[in-house]
């Protein structure tokens, strides 16, 4: 046998026999690296004659090329023994839940107004609608702010370049009491609806955005009267809320559309530094909070809806929907309920099939 052939064999054997990745790697470095060799060998063809490099150098390519086979061959068959290994220890368990496929959920805005409408439904009330882009009549004339009525200045209004039919210039509904106006012409009395929607104001800060959220609510009957209110407000309050000890106070205030105007505060009590609505009002550690404002519906808005103000009377309120659900489930920058910021999305909305109801609760779980 030659040395060549010897080489051969031994290589040959050993790497056959290679028990690992890394000792078959080693073997590898001890042919074919750079010192190895096999690679010294394949030195050694520069310094021959011609006749002898015409007989070597096939010999030694040929004993490169089987080496380098066998290393190939070699690295498979440990491959397959490794994961033959594994799949026999590893094994898979079905019963595992899949992981969860991202879902959208329901915006915390939505899922109030959902709430009251679940709530407003058990009292009676249906949801009516009106247009976010609203003429000068409805959104003022008509709530009894004539053109040069001064409470018009204490809203910011957008107004369109457009003009409506009487000469107005269009513009945003800055509030929802529009609504008021157009269930009153469309359907008559009596009435009992919510209007919950989008208002704007040009106005921007940690409270307010330029759009917001309001819901209005307004009952027209014979012999309507201001403890009606009061009762509805309260009722509707402890069912949002979910708690019985919800007090109100009435303060005499002012809007052109209600005569009485009451604004009305909720009485809050401090829990671990936080205001939580409920308790006394009154008792140190607690505190009245404004919420939102009503009144007794002026019976010139009556007049000016089509209806007889000496046989319908009403009430009216209104209140800021972001500010309520900021006040339920704790968030405390109204700027990030419009950012569509997934985390807090993902956060404080809620999950699509759970609906409010009253028997189940109507703040659902997100
Ligand atoms: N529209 C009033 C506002 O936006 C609220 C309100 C509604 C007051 C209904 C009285 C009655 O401030």
């Amino acid at each position: 046998m030659t040395d060549l052939d010897q080489l051969k064999t031994d290589a040959l054997t050993r790497i056959e026999n290679a028990p690992d990745a890394a000792a078959l790697e080693a073997l590898r470095i001890e042919f074919l690296g750079k010192q190895g060799s096999i690679s010294g060998l394949m030195k050694t063809l520069g310094k021959m004659s011609p006749e002898e490099r015409q007989v070597q150098g096939p010999l030694l390519n040929g004993l490169r090329t089987e080496t380098t086979d066998a290393i190939a061959a070699r690295k498979a068959v440990l491959e397959d023994a490794e994961l033959e290994a594994r799949l026999a220890t590893e094994s898979l368990d079905l019963t595992l839940p899949a992981p969860a496929a991202p879902r959208g959920s329901v915006h915390p805005v939505s899922q109030v107004m959902d709430e009251l409408a679940e709530i407003f439904a058990d009292l009676g009330f249906s949801v009516a609608t009106g247009p976010e882009i609203e003429d000068d009549w409805h959104n003022f004339t008509a709530l009894n702010m004539a053109e040069t009525h001064p409470a018009r200045a204490m809203h910011d209004t957008f107004y369109f370049p457009d003009f409506d039919s009487d000469g107005r210039r269009m513009l945003l509904r800055t509030h929802t009491s529009p609504v008021q106006i157009r269930a009153m012409v469309d359907q008559g009395a009596p009435l009992r609806i919510i209007a919950p929607g989008r208002v704007y104001r040009s106005d921007s800060d940690a409270t307010h955005t330029p759009m917001f959220h309001q819901i209005e609510g307004l009952v027209i009957d014979r012999d309507i009267h201001l403890g009606h209110l009061k009762w509805t407000l309260e009722t509707f309050l402890k069912a949002f809320f979910e708690r019985d000890d919800i007090v109100l106070r009435l303060r005499p205030s002012y809007f052109p559309f209600t005569e009485p105007s009451v604004e009305v505060d909720v009485g809050w009590q401090d829990v671990k530094g936080r205001r939580v609505l409920g308790g006394d009002g009154d008792a140190p550690g607690h505190g009245w909070m404004e919420l939102l404002g009503s009144g007794m519906v002026n019976r010139r808005v009556i007049e000016m809806a089509g209806l007889d103000p000496d046989e319908w009377q009403g009430f009216a309120f209104g209140v800021g929907v972001d500010r309520l659900a900021m006040l339920k489930y704790g968030m405390d920058d109204l700027r990030a309920f419009f950012d569509g910021d997934q985390r807090w999305l993902d956060h404080y909305g809620f999950s699509a099939f759970d609906q409010p109801t009253l028997s189940a609760g109507v703040g659902a779980s997100a």
